[in-house]
Parts: C-alpha cells; sequence; structure tokens
C-alpha cells in the first residue's frame, strides 16, 4: 500500500479517497491497482453497497501521472494497470458517488461519467486536455460524455479540452448537486448511505437495465486504448509531457 490510495468502510459504503494532494491526487500505476483491488473486493462483498470516491480539498484529481506517461513515452506503450482500472469501473456492479472538491483533470473527470451520484464543490473544475497532451480521451467517454451532455458539449470538453466549472457540470448532467467546499464529502457520503439503504436486489436491477450499454463501454474503452498506446508514443505527446515538467523552471 503507498498511501496515496486510503480505503475505509463506514457501515455499507466504502470509500475511495485519493490520497496524494502534493500532487493534486495525480494516478501512479500504484494508485490504478489499489483502486482497482478496492473496487473489485466490494463488488465481491455483499456488506458494501455503495462505493465512494474522494480526494482532497483542492484536487480530486489531476488526471495520470505525467511522469507515467514520459515513461509509457519513452518505453513500454499503455500500462495494463490502467486498463485494468477502467475494466473494473465500467464493469462495477455496485453504485459509485463521487464527491468533487478542486480539480479533476482526465481521468479525474472521465470517470465520473461512470458514477452514479455526483457531488461537486463549488470550487471544482472539471477539464480533459487530452488533446493538448497530444492523447485523445479514454474510459469510454468517447462514448458516454456524447449520450450525457450531447456531441457539442462533449466536443468542447473532451476536444478542445475546455474547462467546466461545477455549474456548468451540473448543467451538462455531469454534477448532481454543487454544495459549499466544506460540505462535499459529507453531502457525497450522505447520498451513498441513501443509496446503500435502498433493497439491494432492485437496486442491482435497476441500475444493471440504466446501464445496458455495458458490453459497448468495455469494447470502447479497448478501441480509445489502441489509439492512447499509438498516440502515447508520438513525438507529439512526448513533447507535451515534457513541457508539462519544464514549466515552473
Ligand atoms: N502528473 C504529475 N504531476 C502532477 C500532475 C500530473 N498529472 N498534476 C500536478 N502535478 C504536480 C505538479 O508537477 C506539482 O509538483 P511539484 O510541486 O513537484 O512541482 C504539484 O503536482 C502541484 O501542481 P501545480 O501545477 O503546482 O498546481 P496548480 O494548482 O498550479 O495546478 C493543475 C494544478 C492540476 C491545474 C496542474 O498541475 C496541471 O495542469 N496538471 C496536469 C494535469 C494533466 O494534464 N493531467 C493529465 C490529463 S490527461
Amino acid at each position: 500500500m503507498s498511501g496515496a490510495v486510503v480505503v475505509t468502510d463506514d457501515g455499507a459504503v466504502r470509500t475511495i479517497r485519493l490520497n496524494r494532494s502534493e500532487k493534486k491526487n495525480a494516478l501512479t500505476l500504484a494508485m490504478y491497482a489499489e483502486m482497482t483491488t478496492a473496487l473489485r473486493e466490494a463488488n465481491q462483498t455483499d456488506a458494501i453497497r455503495c462505493v465512494m470516491f474522494a480526494g482532497s480539498p483542492g484536487a480530486f484529481c489531476a488526471g495520470n501521472d505525467i511522469s507515467d506517461f514520459l515513461g509509457a513515452a519513452l518505453g513500454g506503450g499503455l500500462e495494463p494497470r490502467a486498463i485494468d482500472f477502467m475494466h473494473e469501473l465500467g464493469g462495477n456492479q455496485k453504485p459509485v458517488v463521487a464527491a468533487v472538491a478542486g480539480v479533476a483533470v482526465g481521468i479525474g473527470t472521465t470517470m465520473l461519467f461512470h458514477c452514479d451520484h455526483v457531488v461537486a464543490a463549488d470550487n471544482a473544475t472539471f477539464s480533459t486536455p487530452f488533446l493538448k497532451l497530444g492523447l485523445i480521451p479514454e474510459l469510454a467517454s468517447t462514448l458516454l460524455a456524447p449520450m450525457r451532455m450531447g456531441h457539442a458539449r462533449a466536443f468542447s470538453l473532451l476536444v478542445m479540452g475546455r474547462p467546466l466549472s461545477a455549474a456548468e457540470a451540473k448543467d451538462a448532467g455531469i454534477v448532481n448537486t454543487v454544495v459549499d467546499s466544506a460540505a462535499v464529502d459529507a453531502a457525497a457520503l450522505k447520498a451513498a448511505q441513501e443509496i446503500s439503504t435502498l433493497p439491494p436486489g432492485a437496486l442491482a436491477a435497476a441500475r444493471r437495465l440504466m446501464r445496458s450499454h455495458g458490453d459497448d463501454v468495455m469494447q470502447r474503452i479497448d478501441a480509445e486504448a489502441k489509439h492512447y498506446k499509438e498516440l502515447l508514443q508520438s513525438d507529439e505527446a512526448r513533447a507535451a509531457f515534457q513541457a508539462f515538467f519544464a514549466r515552473k523552471r
């Protein structure tokens, strides 16, 4: 355990908290693996009825760790640990709630399309600068974002990289409620607890029916990953990753 992901069970709610605030909760490969394990265990544990993702006050998640991107660009390509997480979240059987405060970048935003209920702090911002990094959107967001918010808004977010405020994300159907940043975790936990009191059989059936595009999601994750793998090793992506770390010098 790296300590960068903290998993706690509170009654029927499992919280997966990103705890790498000094790096704005950017996701390392170890963190992906820990989140995958936490989701898998939740799926296999009857007593867990709902999973909640949370971050730190100033950062939900700054996306994939760009050092790992650079490693992939210079070496082995896309890492299976990230793809395993995408498959696990995409096929997750328990309802998922998110408490988003501060920045939600890249996969920090695209993972929200797999959540069933999202509470955002009024300081939350949502952005996916994939194209600026020479990459394409992932985690089946090319499928789910247009379904959720329409092509025009999805294109603006995913392709043009224009950020959304919390209010805009609510308007786009990504976020359920916007609350004061000090209240975001409690509001999300309350929603998760409410979900976890619903009859589990009916809940599972309703959720399965509402997510009947599950096979398409898995196929889209893999199709995006194929492009992603090639693009990661492109000169433009490598230059963008290096520029990120050179920006403060
Ligand atoms: N990968 C690796 N390190 C990251 C990171 C990421 N995705 N996001 C932030 N960090 C690190 C920064 O390098 C910095 O480290 P340092 O203190 O050792 O220099 C630290 O986290 C704090 O980030 P900083 O940029 O100083 O904070 P900020 O408040 O000015 O900006 C962000 C926050 C998230 C807007 C900015 O860090 C950013 O744009 N990050 C990259 C996001 C991204 O492109 N992710 C990939 C999406 S596909």
